[in-house]
């Protein structure tokens, strides 16, 4: 999308008119969470489906509409259940294949939408797939649900994801007596979607848990379906084939629900996970989320100017999903090596939080603790075109614990209240799966639910409130995305225009109080209503605003158009 480019190609053959009701997942604030950590109904120390449904409410109240919910199958968990060992079956330490539909059914109720996963890429080497593979004879339809080779040098162009614990994407297997390939953990065998038996049974599981009222799927590590010699097994053309099969299976059978993209690339590889409106309906836009950290570091819009600039236009129908932070590191992946190296040194300073590429922190220790950087990079979260989606915790201000290893040390149970185990679980604190946060500054008897639910200035209430508004606002979900230029740099100002309204927002990503800001309106516009303030603006004949803006603080500017 060039600067004054709209965020959708209106001429893509699946654009909507835009005063059709937009597919929900434009509309839609995310909530991603772990069925392990939310809240544990029965005593064990294991979140679980009984107690992430009594917790609906209190997702109903926050004001989310769609929960992402990560992997819960049956797995031997060494990947945090991203290695699947029955795509089928739920873990028995969440509940039964009845709890869930039972969640289902009360969130729907609640009218909220429902995401899980597709973890097609790979299985857990646990899987009976796997099992029955190694040991059936080479070139067996049985055999080939995996990769093999006889030696370790094959498509040797493919990068290692996790290349703190991986020396190479070749393990040797000693039953089926030759290498197996994988683009993650060694435990975690590729699927081989060369062969038409693994398409169809992941068609056959797609079908399972749409036919369960699931509403949207995410597809984990998807750019690496498929390898090819000479490639680096990235973002390949069988890929996007498949896709556009698995869309068409979705069209025909299941209106209505969302297939999301989880392709950690730059925007002009992103962005053929839309197809042309026939491959994936939404995708995490990556690279814009590390530039988030990076212009409140430096205290400057430009990159996240430079990769908004960057991103071409999506299809109507489709949405990018923007994050702050999720159960992964905070990744470096889609960054120049000096842009990593400023992450580096800005936000894991300390080795202990540097992972693979990335950062193994939270977003409230990333900020200092600091509400009005927190406040900042929710508004930038709310504001950019695309769905937010908020990672649990993360609107309490929850922190993380670097002594607990790979990503673990983000992912511990929610804190509810200020009663043992954070309110989480009744069970013995030994035997929680995690050990909850107690580090002074975010321990769970200080930085819990409860607290700040009762506390109209807390940032759990701040964050409702931001949800509620964005709500109100059409032209952020939708509407398209305008630069306006500003001379501050440390000002990011940008129009969002819907058929309906269009938003002025006015972001400050500097520490320093920037007073009489001039700002020229690019349309033409009768009324100028600060939403936050609730307050009128002065406009004159010129278009002209002057705006003084607090460190960190962000504006929402209603401008009222004059009647057609
Ligand atoms: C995805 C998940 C990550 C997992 C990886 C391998 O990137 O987000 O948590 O480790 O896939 O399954």
């Amino acid at each position: 999308m060039s600067p004054g480019n709209p965020q959708h190609d209106s001429t893509s053959p699946s654009a909507s008119s835009p005063a059709q009701t937009p597919p929900w997942y434009q509309t839609a604030v995310f909530y991603q969470l772990h069925v392990r950590s939310f809240f544990d109904a029965n005593g064990d120390g294991t979140g679980d489906f009984a107690g992430l449904t009594q917790k609906l409410d209190y997702l109903q109240w926050l004001g989310v509409t769609a929960l992402w919910l990560q992997p819960f199958c049956v797995s031997p968990l060494r990947d945090d259940g991203y290695d699947i060992a029955d795509y089928r079956r739920i873990s028995p330490a969440y509940g039964s294949l009845d709890d869930f539909a039972a969640f289902v059914e009360a969130a729907h109720q609640r009218g909220l939408r429902v995401v899980t996963e597709l973890v097609i890429n790979h299985t857990s080497d646990q899987h009976p797939w796997f099992q029955t593979a190694r040991s059936s004879p080479r070139g067996s339809p049985e055999r080939d649900f995996y990769v093999w080779s006889d030696t370790p040098d094959r498509y040797p162009a493919a990068r290692i994801i996790f290349h703190d614990y991986e020396k190479s994407n070749w393990a040797w297997d000693p039953v089926a007596n030759a290498y197996f390939w994988h683009r993650f953990f060694a435990h975690q065998p590729d699927l081989n979607f060369d062969n038409p038996l693994v398409q169809d049974a992941v068609i056959d599981t797609l079908d399972y848990w749409l036919k369960l009222g699931v509403d949207g799927l995410r597809l984990d590590a998807i750019p690496y379906l498929y390898e090819r010699e000479g490639t680096i097994c990235e973002n390949l053309p069988e890929t996007h084939a498949f896709l556009k099969k698995l869309r068409k299976h979705v069209d025909d059978r299941f209106p209505d629900r969302m297939l999301l993209a989880e392709a950690n690339q730059w925007p002009t590889e992103s962005v053929q996970y839309f197809g042309a409106g026939d491959e994936c309906h939404a995708a995490f836009h990556f690279p814009v989320m590390p530039r988030l950290y990076m212009a409140v570091h430096n205290g400057d819009r430009r990159p996240i100017f430079d990769i908004l600039s960057q991103t071409p236009q999506i299809p109507r129908s489709c949405q990018w999903l923007m994050f702050l932070r999720n159960h992964d590191e905070l990744t470096l992946e889609m960054v120049t090596p000096e842009e990593r190296e400023l992450m580096y040194r800005a936000y894991a300073f300390d080795s202990a939080a540097r992972i693979n590429l990335g950062i193994r922190r939270r977003l409230a220790p990333l900020m200092g603790n600091y509400r009005p950087k927190l406040e900042l990079m929710h508004g930038l979260l709310c504001s950019l075109p695309g769905s937010p989606v908020l990672y649990y915790g993360d609107e309490i201000g929850m922190g993380d614990n670097l002594a607990l290893p790979d990503r673990h040390g983000v992912r511990t149970p929610m804190q509810w209240s200020a009663e043992a185990n954070g309110g989480f679980s009744t069970a013995p604190s030994e035997r929680l799966y995690s050990p909850m946060i107690v580090a002074e500054a975010y321990h769970y008897e200080r930085v819990n639910v409860a607290a700040q639910r009762d506390d109209p200035d807390s940032f759990l209430r701040w964050v409702k409130a931001l949800i509620a508004l964005r709500r109100e606002l059409p032209a952020l979900a939708v509407g398209e995305y305008e630069h306006v230029e500003v001379d501050n740099p440390k000002i990011f100002a940008f129009l969002r225009t819907s058929a309906e309204q269009t938003v002025l927002v006015a972001l400050n990503l500097s520490d320093e109080t920037l007073a009489n800001q001039k700002l020229v309106v690019p349309i033409s516009s009768a009324r100028c209503y600060d939403v936050w303030e609730e307050q009128e603006l002065a406009l004159n004949p010129e278009r002209l605003i002057t705006l003084t803006l607090q460190p960190y603080q962000f504006k929402w500017l209603l401008l009222e158009r004059p009647a057609a």
